[in-house]
């Protein structure tokens, strides 16, 4: 079962941690988690410094890093709790706290980025939901900008519904 807003306010103070774990023990959700995000802190490094959207930035784990790395980070979640860790790492990121079923909100309309991020983010939209939400992320994109995801995928149906 996917989890609302509340469900995520109750794992943020765990949720790094849980993270870690699940990556060490190379185990679902988050197994390979954190070479997934090497591998997209290192795309944008290259690149950098660069406008990055995170969506679904949860409590800033890649976000942070890039912001370390002195990246401009807008990120969105609608989870008030996550946000608030993500602002202890983050204090000068813009940060929106916006359901994104709903598509992007106001305070970036017009915004341009050079790289729209999700990591396990995008998966909490159904199917049909995600292709029509990649495409009007596409206008908020610089000219040379990409969307990059990371998340877990299935190889079939059957798979996912075990
Ligand atoms: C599994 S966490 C991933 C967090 C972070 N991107 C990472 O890689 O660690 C999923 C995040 O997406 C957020 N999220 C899930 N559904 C959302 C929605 N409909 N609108 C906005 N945020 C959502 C959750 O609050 C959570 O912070």
């Amino acid at each position: 079962m996917l989890l609302d807003n509340k469900g995520f306010d109750l794992w943020a103070n765990n949720y790094d941690l849980d993270v870690n774990l699940s990556n060490q023990t190379n185990t679902y959700p988050f197994a390979g988690y954190k070479d997934i995000l090497a591998t997209i802190y290192s795309e944008i490094m290259s690149k950098k410094p660069c406008r990055v959207l995170d969506i679904g930035i949860g409590t800033g784990i890649l976000a942070a890093k890039l912001y370390e790395g002195g990246n401009d980070i807008t990120g969105l979640d609608f989870s008030e709790e996550m946000l608030k860790i993500a602002f202890g790492k983050m204090p000068n990121a813009k940060l929106v706290q916006h359901n994104f079923t709903g598509g992007l909100p106001a305070e970036i309309a017009g915004e341009k980025f050079d790289f729209i991020v999700l990591t396990y983010a995008i998966h909490h939209l159904r199917y049909e939901e995600q292709r029509e939400f990649i495409l009007s992320a596409l206008d908020y994109l610089s000219e040379d900008g990409r969307i990059i995801i990371g998340d877990i995928a299935f190889e079939n149906t059957a798979m996912h519904v075990r």
